[in-house]
């Protein structure tokens, strides 16, 4: 048995959620802090040991491996298996059991491929080898839980239900959910259905607690982010910039900005709250960003005020013009003197004319 278990990153789902902005880019490659969001996740496994990783694919799986390779450039051995059809989140752990060198009884790590988390991995193995557990998960607090899975606990940590997306009032009994991260002991990885979709969440966790199998929980307080829409997104690239978010894959120092290579800032631009600035990029003169993500090749001309927002690899935008939460698509072009809010998403290769949108009122 090796002391370090291999894992499995979660990337199939149909990541439709970032769109129009990933038209060209499926969610895990899109940068955050610089690098493709995945690698983050892939580098953080590597600091706690893991060097062994299969990435179960469904969804544009093929610009992940031109991108990471064998992983020997992260210190890993990287495998890809792509399904034919999604087989859901089970399934696909199921899909690629016949990849892991495991023995019966070691456990496997296994990743949703969208969270940034400062999960202390090696921690989560102890807790599962400790409580001899037959799964275990790591659980984090979150105000409303219910677009999540929430994982009631007793008082020795054991969990005692598992209810995917509660509906009702009535069922959201806790304010613990799965957070994405399991060790499954090799064997139970086995006992999953082959050949057919199976949801983790809703099939083989409340299968395995009726079967009365032990499913331990870890709850912690550590940085942890669901990166399923946009603002999320945006939100997760700051705190990796801040240094919030741990991550041994931030190309540079942690601080108020990150600005690549090959990008352009003029000396009166200010870059705050996380801001990243891609390879290729220009920020003119006198603007100001803070907490947002701009991608390569973006153009910000004079005096555009930016906050919270994401702006597309090659997308422009004009001067004075103000985004505030706003998602621009790659190439999208919105004209100077325009104004767009919370929410506001410019799908690829749009064009906003000058002065076009605001939400200010005539005063
Ligand atoms: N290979 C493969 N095939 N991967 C899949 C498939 C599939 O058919 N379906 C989903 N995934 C991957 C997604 O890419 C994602 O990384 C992960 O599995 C979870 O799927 P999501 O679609 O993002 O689920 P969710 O966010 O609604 O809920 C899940 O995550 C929550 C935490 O963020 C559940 O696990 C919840 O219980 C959990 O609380
Ligand atoms: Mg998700």
């Amino acid at each position: 048995m090796t002391s370090s278990p291999e894992a499995i990153l979660l990337v199939g789902g149909k990541g439709t959620r970032l769109r129009p902005l990933t038209v060209h880019t499926p969610k895990p490659m899109v940068p955050a802090a610089g690098v493709p969001f995945l690698t983050h996740q892939l580098a953080r496994a590597r600091a706690a040991g893991v060097e062994h990783i299969v990435l179960a694919t469904s969804y544009l799986a093929e610009v992940f491996e031109p991108y990471f390779g064998d992983g020997s450039a992260l210190g890993l051995h990287l495998e890809y298996v792509t399904e034919e059809e999604p087989l859901g989140t089970g399934g696909a752990i199921r899909n690629v059991a016949s990849r892991l060198h495991s023995g019966p009884d070691d456990p496997v790590l296994i990743f949703n491929g969208d969270i940034l988390t400062g999960l202390d991995i090696e921690a989560l193995v102890k807790t599962h080898r400790t409580s001899g557990a037959d799964v275990s998960l790591h659980l984090s607090r979150v105000e409303d839980p219910r677009a999540f899975g929430l994982v009631p606990t007793d008082a020795t940590g054991r969990v005692t239900a598992f209810l995917e997306k509660p509906q009702t009032p009535e069922e959201i009994v806790t304010d613990q959910i799965n957070a994405g991260a399991y060790v499954f002991n090799r064997s139970v990885i086995d006992t999953i259905p082959a050949g057919r979709p199976v949801s983790v969440e809703r099939e083989t966790f409340p299968g395995l607690l009726a079967a009365g199998a032990h499913l331990q929980g870890m709850v912690d307080s550590a940085y942890w982010l669901d990166l399923g829409t946009p603002q999320a997104f945006v939100r997760g690239s700051a705190d990796l910039v801040l240094g919030r978010a741990p991550s041994p894959a931030v190309p540079g120092r942690c601080g108020d900005s990150l600005v690549l290579d090959g990008a352009r800032v003029a000396p009166d631009a200010k870059l705050m709250g996380g801001t990243s600035v891609g390879a290729g990029a220009c920020v003119e003169a006198g603007a100001r960003i803070d907490g947002s993500t701009v991608l390569d090749g973006a153009v910000i001309e004079a005096g555009a005020q930016i906050r919270d927002s994401l702006i597309g690899a090659g997308a422009r935008v004009g001067a004075r013009t103000v985004l505030d939460g706003a998602v621009i698509g790659d190439h999208a072009h919105i004209g100077p003197d325009n104004e767009l809010r919370a929410g506001a998403r410019i799908w690829c290769d749009a064009r906003i004319p000058q002065g076009t949108i605001r939400f200010s009122s005539d005063q």
